[in-house]
């Protein structure tokens, strides 16, 4: 395997996860611990009981990662942590542990931007992906589009800084009183919409969100929604108006999706950027997984002339690869960005 070797941890939300990465794209080892049941039993992500795990479960799993494969720390050329954005008390969790365990082995330790990370992690699975490429990730707590010109440099093209669109289904969802043990919400509106007729999308409309540029606004989607079911248009739903209610609200989120994309191809033609070379769109986040919506966006990318590339359901989501791999692009462009263990402090409190 090719130096540097860096272990990641990733702990800004409800994933506890760890992975160990080489220069040469190779995923030497990975662990992740996640509790989706108490989080659809209390209707969300709770941060204290998220820390809570990663407190529970942090050190094992680092401990697991590193023996399977007989690597120890000082075989390690760098730790990366996420250190933000996300849940504050989740992410010290890590950072905590990141900075212990590089002053115990005296390697040096790499901050690492979650969102950046996500738009890296698509280079980490695939070859063709060269700097400058665009980034659209969608998940439960995301919605970002942005112009990735290096591993350090990023321009924001459209951002929702409110609600995401995997907020925007799930809290729909749970309020029409869908349930699932083994899959998110969103997937299951995926389902259900599935079963709808043709038309059951535009059953029941709702005013599309009023936003300028290419910033999204899913709360104005998710509030339509939440008013007509409370509003007692919808009291009793029927199978066929809980079907048609999920083929119209995926609808909604992939006309806006669609409409802001639209907007933002059509101003980097503009602005002449991204035309010299092979234009590319990484998808990413839980809500590409949905079907309908990367059908879609599969429509435009085409029309545009992008190519379209979607990481593999573990990469798209939360995950400790993505952390060790922008650690390593990190570093191999400024080695500076590595902290040595003699500059860290001896704790984040
Ligand atoms: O990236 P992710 O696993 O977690 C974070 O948000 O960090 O994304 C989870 C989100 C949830 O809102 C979930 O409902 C949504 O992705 N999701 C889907 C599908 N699978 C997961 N939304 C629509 N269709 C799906 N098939
Ligand atoms: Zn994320």
């Amino acid at each position: 395997v090719k130096r540097p070797i860096v272990l990641g941890i990733e702990t800004s939300c409800d994933d506890t996860a760890i992975a160990i990465v080489s220069a040469d794209k190779k995923v030497l080892n990975s662990k992740v611990f996640v509790n989706r049941i108490d989080q659809q039993r209390i209707g969300g992500i709770s941060p204290a009981l998220s820390a809570m795990q990663h407190r529970m479960f942090i050190d094992n799993l680092i401990e697991d990662c590193l023996d399977e494969i007989s690597c120890r720390l000082a075989d390690l050329d760098a730790i990366a942590v996420t250190s933000c954005p996300g849940l504050v008390i989740c992410l010290k969790v890590g950072l905590e542990r990141a900075i212990s365990l590089s002053r115990i082995s005296k390697v040096p330790l790499i901050q690492v931007h979650h969102m950046r990370a996500h738009a890296l992690s698509s280079r980490l699975i695939d070859d063709s992906v060269e700097y400058p490429f665009l980034s659209l990730l969608i998940s439960g707590g995301h919605c970002l589009l942005v112009l990735v010109k290096n591993p350090s440099e990023f321009d924001i093209i459209g951002i929702d800084s409110t609600t995401s669109p995997g907020e925007c289904l799930d809290k729909v969802a749970r309020e029409i009183g869908l349930k699932s043990k083994d899959r998110h919400l969103g997937a299951e509106v995926e389902r259900l919409a599935r079963l709808s007729d043709d038309d059951g999308c535009l059953r029941f409309s709702i005013k599309p969100p009023s936003t300028s540029g290419a910033d999204f606004h899913f709360a104005s989607i998710k509030n339509s929604f939440l008013n007509l079911i409370q509003q007692g248009k919808l009291d009793k739903l029927s199978q066929k108006d809980t079907v048609d209610l999920c083929a119209s609200l995926q609808f909604q989120v992939t006309s806006h999706l669609c409409r802001k994309l639209h907007l933002a191809f059509e101003y980097l033609q503009s602005k002449d950027i991204l035309q010299s070379q092979s234009k590319t769109l990484v998808l990413s986040g839980g809500v590409a997984a949905n079907k309908f919506i990367f059908k879609a966006i599969e429509k435009l990318t085409n029309f545009y002339n992008y190519k379209l590339i979607v990481p593999p359901g573990r990469l798209c989501t939360d995950n400790a690869e993505m952390i060790a791999w922008t650690g390593i692009e990190m570093m191999e462009e400024n080695p500076n960005v590595a902290i040595p263990w003699t500059s860290l402090p001896s704790s984040i409190y």
